[in-house]
């Protein structure tokens, strides 16, 4: 077999639309010395996850815990346990991941129902009323951040809309935690998952999740525990969630006080999050957020001021991504290749109807900052003047103001 070198990757700054590069802290925790699944170490820290997400959700939800994997994860063991078969989901669909929230709904065999838009704009939120009364949903599915439009759907009306009409209400909020205003509680949110790779400053890999009381109640309502772990007393419904391992009562059962052995919880992951959680909450919640929006306006500035076009409704923006038009004689993976190869910096494309339409540039978690702005709008520009004509300096220089102005 032939020997490898040690694994050595380049030393990236991403600013695409996520993954991002993670926290230099968030690194080192990961390299942390593995302990037991039942080692006091371990239990404290998932305790210590559970009350650090707590205040990054804005939440008192007991059951607000991590699913292993990637966010989609998160999201698919959220709708597979709260809906059952032939239940109805309601899916405001405002770009991809809208569109990924209707796939796993269906695919937990829900009856679904989608209010599409043009991808750049968002759904009225008197239109998402409107289809609640009309198709009377058991849960509305939303997207808070889709990162393939850049479009941040309101959700403040939301909840008090869901409650108004009994419907559960959940959003994926894997592209906003930690880098816009989110408020679990205040916005009535009955269940809400994300990642860590993009506002939060991680790797990707785990779904920090939180759950109402009321949604807590019906997964509990659908019980089962597996042969070989289940107990005298423990109830089976006939209703049990059809996947064992997003069974959302086996994992609440695991970070509760039995501490079922349902998986082996990914540890290398849980210091991950827990050092996300801890970076974020130690320079402050809201301090995060005004971060993102000043490296977001920052960023904005700039290719406008490189005479770029920003994408889509700007009274909907998300803080930490901007999907920027790809001028007429730019040719865009040229344009994407050379900031890799000649700088280091990877920016992301689209998907869909945007494939080729647009960049998407993140300036999001630890890479929201003004350095790795200037130096992305800097290279940009490199970039561009091999194929068009853009103003020198000019993006760095407007970037540049918006951090003065901010103090930053
Ligand atoms: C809004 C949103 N939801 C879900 C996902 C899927 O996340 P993952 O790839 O971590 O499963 C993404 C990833 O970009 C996203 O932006």
């Amino acid at each position: 077999m032939t020997r490898l070198a040690p694994l050595d990757p380049p030393h990236r700054l991403l600013m695409g639309p996520g993954p991002i590069s993670a926290h230099p802290r968030v690194l080192r925790a990961m390299s942390a010395p593995l302990v037991g699944q039942y080692d006091p170490f371990m239990t404290d820290a998932m305790g210590e996850v559970q009350a650090l997400y707590r205040e990054v959700w804005a939440t008192h939800n007991e059951q607000t815990l991590l699913v292993d994997g990637t966010s989609r994860a998160g999201i698919e063991a959220a709708i597979a346990s709260l809906v059952r078969p032939g239940e109805r989901v309601l899916v405001p669909v405002f770009g991809r991941f809208g569109h990924l929230l209707a796939e796993i709904a269906e695919r937990a065999l829900a009856e679904v129902h989608r209010i599409e838009v043009p991808w750049g704009q968002v759904v009225p939120v008197s239109r998402i009323e409107e289809e609640i009364a009309r198709v009377r949903p058991a849960l509305l599915a939303v997207v808070h951040g889709d990162t393939s439009t850049t479009m941040a759907q309101p959700l403040d009306e939301l909840g008090a809309i869901c409650e108004k009409h009994g419907v559960l209400l959940y959003a994926d909020a894997t592209a906003t935690l930690g880098g816009n205003v989110f408020e679990a509680d205040g916005w009535g949110l009955d269940a809400a998952t994300a990642g860590l790779q993009k506002c939060l400053g991680g790797p990707s890999g785990s779904s920090p999740i939180t759950l109402s009381e009321r949604a807590a109640d019906v997964v509990r309502s659908r019980a089962r525990v597996e042969a070989g772990i289940r107990e005298t007393g423990d109830a089976e419904s006939a209703d049990f969630v059809r996947s064992n391992y997003f069974d959302l009562g086996m994992i609440m059962a695991y970070w509760g006080p039995r501490r079922l052995n349902h998986h082996t919880e990914a540890t290398s992951m849980l210091y991950a999050a827990r050092e996300c959680a801890a970076v974020l909450l130690e320079e402050g919640r809201d301090t995060v957020i005004a971060r993102h929006e000043v490296a977001g306006r920052a960023m904005r500035a700039g290719v406008e001021a490189l005479g770029l076009t920003v994408f889509g409704d700007r009274a909907h923006k998300m803080t930490n991504v901007i999907a920027v038009e790809i001028p007429d004689g730019a040719p865009a993976d040229v344009v994407r290749e050379a900031l890799l190869d000649d700088f280091a910096i990877e920016i992301g494309t689209s998907f869909g109807p945007l494939h080729g339409r647009v960049w998407r540039i993140g300036t999001m978690g630890y890479n929201a900052r003004r350095d790795a702005v200037l130096t992305t709008l800097a290279a940009l520009e490199q970039v561009l003047r091999r194929h068009i004509d853009v103003p020198v300096g000019g993006g760095v220089e407007a970037a540049a103001d918006v951090f003065r102005g901010a103090g930053a």
